[in-house]
């Protein structure tokens, strides 16, 4: 079995390519990834020894080589992660989100029908169904939720989506989509809110909560999403959309609190600053038909997820303080600074 994975150096993809390595010694992967500002090649230095994982510099929305790609190795299975991923970077720079999001995606599609892969997996998330209300907390995401988009991230993720869909009824593509809520874990990027606090906690700088902090995201620790797809490609329905997410939904300023007591740091370090624009409430998934189809279950709980996170990132200094030295202080300097 021949996987490709796309954004594998990225945070999901990466960890996918570790759980994958583990779980099925005998698959080859080859990672494509284009290694913009958000993958990182140092994350993928320990797959690099294993003799069945290849890396490929290279950008999905490039035919040519992605089609050479194909071409020369014959996938059975693609699983495409590679995208822009952050909603505050899609309010300031749209574009690239719909070149990458949607066009991406559409290329990958061709390459796949092309050399007629087995199965395409696109890894979208719970942002293409919008918001839910706080004070409705019956209401959950199930994959009948109609697409309701807020930002441009969530709308080139959606847009990805309906082609998806479209490419599988109008050529039987043998396609499946999974909509998973918030992860969180190793090699999170430290623009995202629980990097950027630990790391920010750490260095006693102020922990910028955006609003009153009381929007709610569904948390889900990486590992969980990572054995989902793994299920949902060999056992999923072709044609199908999985939601994927565990229950575990928490208020920033809850997930902020937290993490400065697990690192004892003071409360004062939390800052208000102005709302993200178009600010999303509350997500929260119903995983009821993943686990009737395929019996998947999150394995980690929040309580224990968030230590085992905040430990790696202990650990892993090197990792983060590497990134967050570089282009990442323009960028920090640009959305926070007078915020
Ligand atoms: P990330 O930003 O950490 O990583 C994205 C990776 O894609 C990077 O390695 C980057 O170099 C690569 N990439 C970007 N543009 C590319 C291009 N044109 N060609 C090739 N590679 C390119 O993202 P993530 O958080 O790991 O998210 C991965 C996927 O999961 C995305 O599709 C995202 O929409 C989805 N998702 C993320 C979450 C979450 O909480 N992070 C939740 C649900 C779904
Ligand atoms: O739900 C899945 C989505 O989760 C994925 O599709 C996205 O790729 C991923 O980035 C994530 O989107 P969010 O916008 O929910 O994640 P983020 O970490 O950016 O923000 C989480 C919450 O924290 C959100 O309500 C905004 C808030 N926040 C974020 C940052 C970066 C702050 O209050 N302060 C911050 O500095």
């Amino acid at each position: 079995m021949k996987i490709l994975v796309t954004g594998g150096a990225g945070f999901i993809g990466s960890n996918f390519i570790y759980y994958m390595l583990e779980k099925h010694p005998d698959y080859k992967l080859v990672c494509l990834d284009a290694l913009t500002y958000a993958g990182n090649l140092e994350t993928l230095e320990d797959a690099m020894k294993n003799e069945n994982f290849k890396f490929v510099k290279g950008d999905i929305t490039d035919r040519e080589a992605v089609r050479k790609l194909f071409g020369e190795e014959k996938f059975d299975i693609v699983v495409n992660f590679a995208a822009e991923s952050h909603v505050d970077r899609s309010i300031e720079t749209p574009e690239v989100f719909l070149k990458t999001n949607i066009l991406g995606t559409q290329v990958l599609m061709d390459a796949s029908r092309e050399f007629e892969v087995k199965r395409y997996h696109q890894v979208s998330t719970d942002e293409v169904y919008g918001d839910l209300p706080l004070d409705r907390p019956d209401l959950f995401f199930t994959e009948e939720t109609p697409i309701h988009t807020s930002s441009p991230y969530s709308a080139s993720k959606a847009a990805a989506d309906l082609l998806v869909s479209a490419y599988h009824r109008t050529y039987n593509f043998p396609a499946t989509i999974s909509r998973c809520s918030n992860n969180y874990g190793p090699f999170h990027f430290p623009e995202k809110l629980i990097p950027l606090m630990i790391a920010n906690a750490l260095a006693d700088k102020p922990l910028p909560v955006y609003g009153e902090g009381l929007n709610i995201r569904d948390w889900l620790y990486v590992e969980d999403h990572c054995s989902a797809i793994d299920l949902i490609i060999h056992n999923g329905r072709v044609g199908e959309v999985y939601n994927i997410g565990g229950h575990n939904e928490k208020a920033n300023i809850d997930v902020v609190k937290i993490i400065i007591k697990e690192l004892g740091k003071s409360e004062e370090l939390i800052t208000y600053v102005t709302d993200r624009k178009g600010h999303d409430m509350r997500y929260a998934i119903d995983p009821a038909k993943i686990h009737a189809e395929l019996g998947w279950l999150p394995a980690t709980k929040f309580d224990d997820g968030i230590k085992k996170t905040i430990k790696w990132y202990l650990d892993n200094k090197p990792w983060w303080e590497n990134i967050i030295s570089g282009e990442y202080k323009e960028y920090y300097k640009k959305m926070y600074d007078g915020r």
